[in-house]
């Protein structure tokens, strides 16, 4: 479903994807972890074509991500959460989650749209009280599962969650966590997962990749990860201060 191959890119002097490839599969659940600043984030803004790659190529669903001639149509496929929430706030709450259901190809009646919106917000564990607050009366894990309730909202086919449960407390991370795990499940779809958080990555992925350097330093079914002899990625999964990744940035 997705395919990226030999992707590079730099910003100014700072080249920081050095020839990533990736696959992942139709109905997979895929994590990226990887150091703070190695392009986690970049490397999914890529993929959306939101961020162009100097080199390489980006395929989804067999359409290369550069020659899409219909952009509506591409990004009506997917779902985002983007790490900072990215909420708009001058709307109310139910009118970001249904951001995309108000407007553009996916547009319902105003009123379906905000029933939608509303039973988003209850998967994300959020009342419907709060669908007529601005973003700014709601608390930063608040406002980070009105970003989950957005992504899903539109029911797409590919779902990428940048940092899904930074924020929130234990109890709300494990609903997240068992919410993506049913998209992936119930849905269908395919998604690709950033987090630091490895009881996450435990939770919910199929597979795991490990950026470092610019490039996939390790990938394979979350089964095989603790026992992954690589010692980049051992020295993350356990969070140790000491081993071959460099912690001066
Ligand atoms: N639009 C941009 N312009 C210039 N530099 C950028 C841009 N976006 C990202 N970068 C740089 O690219 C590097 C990788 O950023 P990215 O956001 O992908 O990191 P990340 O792996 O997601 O980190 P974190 O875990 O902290 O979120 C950083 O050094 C960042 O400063
Ligand atoms: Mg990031």
């Amino acid at each position: 479903m997705i395919e990226l191959s030999n992707v590079h890119k730099s910003f100014g002097s700072k080249q920081i994807l050095r020839g990533v490839d990736l696959n992942v599969a139709r109905g997979e659940s895929l994590v990226i972890i990887g150091g703070s600043g190695t392009g986690k984030s970049v490397t999914l803004k890529c993929v959306l074509g939101l961020i162009m790659p100097d080199q390489g190529v980006i395929k989804v669903d067999g359409e290369d991500v550069t020659q899409t001639g219909d952009r509506d149509a591409f990004l009506a496929k997917f779902g985002m959460l983007f790490q900072g929430g990215a909420l708009f706030d001058s709307i109310p709450v139910w009118q970001n989650v249904a951001f995309r259901l108000l407007r553009g190809t996916l547009k319902r009646p105003r009123s379906e749209a905000r029933e939608i919106a509303i039973e988003k917000l209850r998967r994300v564990g959020l009342s419907p009280d709060v669908a007529d607050q601005l973003p700014a009366e709601l608390s930063g894990g608040m406002q980070k599962r009105v970003g989950l309730a957005r992504a899903i909202a539109a029911d797409p086919e590919i779902i990428f969650f940048d940092e899904p449960t930074t924020g929130l407390d234990p109890i709300m991370a494990g609903v997240i966590n068992d919410l993506i795990r049913e998209i992936v499940v119930e849905m269908g779809a395919t998604a690709m997962t950033i987090t630091h958080d490895m009881t996450s990555v435990r939770a919910i992925s199929d597979t795991v990749a490990m950026l470092h350097g610019g490039k996939i330093r390790w990938s394979g079914p979350v089964t095989e990860m603790d026992s992954g002899e690589d010692p980049y990625l051992q020295q993350f999964i356990t969070g140790s201060a000491d081993g071959p990744i460099e912690t001066l940035r």
